[in-house]
C-alpha cells in the first residue's frame, strides 16, 4: 500500500469508530471511502442504516454484507463520511473529482455530522479549480452557452441521475462569492464547493497519525 494508501486507510478506520448500532449512515465515494466501508464491515455493527452516494460504493457495500437503501426512505442521517479533492484550513472543500457530488452533497446535508475522511495530499491554503459541475441534460446547449469558455464538459458517462459532469476551470477566489454564482444559473444542477458549516470534522491521515479537525 502506498504511503497515501495508508493514511487514507487509518483516517476511515478512525471514521469508521464514529458509528455506532443502531445509526443511519451515508456512505461516500472514491478510494478513501474504499477503505471505510471494510472498516464499517469489521465492526459487525447491528441495525445500521445505509444510504451510498454511488453505484461503485453500493455495490462495494453489499459485497461487505454492509446493508443499504434507497436514500427516498429516509429523513435524516445520523453521520455521513466522506473522502474530499480539497480542504482549506477553514473547512471549505472541493469534492466531486469522481462526479459523485451531487449526491454526495444531498446526503451530506441531510447527516447530523458530515465527517471528512483525506490522505495528508489534501489540505490546500486556498481552493483551485476544477470545481466539479453536474448540469441538467435539459438546455444543456443553452447553460454552456451562458456559462461560456471557463467551463469544460468531462468525457464521463452521465450521473445516475441523469446529470451531465462539467468542471468550472475559472479562478475560483472567494468559495461563498463563486458558489453563490454558480448557484443562480438554473443550468447547474450541483458544484462540488461544499461550505465550513456542512462539515462536522475532518480526519487526517498523516504518515501514521490521524490529525482531527473539528469545524461545526
Ligand atoms: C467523488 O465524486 C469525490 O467527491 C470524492 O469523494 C473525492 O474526489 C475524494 O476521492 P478520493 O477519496 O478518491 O481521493
Amino acid at each position: 500500500m502506498s504511503p497515501a494508501d495508508e493514511e487514507k486507510r487509518i483516517a476511515a478506520e478512525a471514521a469508521a469508530e464514529l458509528v455506532e448500532d443502531g445509526m443511519t449512515v451515508g456512505l461516500g465515494t472514491g478510494s478513501t471511502v474504499a477503505h471505510l466501508l471494510p472498516a464499517i464491515a469489521r465492526r459487525g455493527l447491528s441495525g445500521i442504516r445505509c444510504v451510498a452516494t454511488s453505484i461503485a460504493t453500493e455495490e462495494q457495500a453489499r459485497e461487505l454484507g454492509v446493508p443499504v437503501e434507497e436514500f427516498s426512505k429516509l429523513e435524516r442521517l445520523d453521520i455521513a463520511i466522506d473522502g474530499t479533492d480539497q480542504v482549506t484550513p477553514d473547512g471549505w472543500l472541493i469534492k466531486g473529482g469522481g462526479g459523485a457530488h451531487l449526491r454526495e452533497k444531498i446526503v451530506a446535508a441531510a447527516a447530523e455530522r458530515f465527517i471528512v475522511i483525506s490522505d495528508s495530499s489534501k489540505p490546500v491554503d486556498s481552493l483551485t479549480s476544477p470545481v466539479p459541475l453536474e448540469l441538467f441534460a435539459f438546455g444543456l446547449r443553452a447553460t454552456l452557452a451562458r456559462l461560456g469558455d471557463e467551463v469544460k464538459l468531462r468525457d464521463v458517462p452521465r450521473s445516475p441521475d441523469d446529470g451531465v459532469i462539467a468542471d468550472y476551470l475559472g479562478e475560483v477566489g472567494d468559495p461563498a462569492v463563486l458558489a453563490a454564482r454558480l448557484e443562480s444559473d438554473p443550468g447547474i444542477a450541483a458544484h462540488g464547493l461544499f461550505p465550513p458549516d456542512m462539515v462536522s470534522e475532518v480526519l487526517m491521515g498523516t504518515g501514521s497519525a490521524v490529525d482531527r479537525f473539528s469545524l461545526s
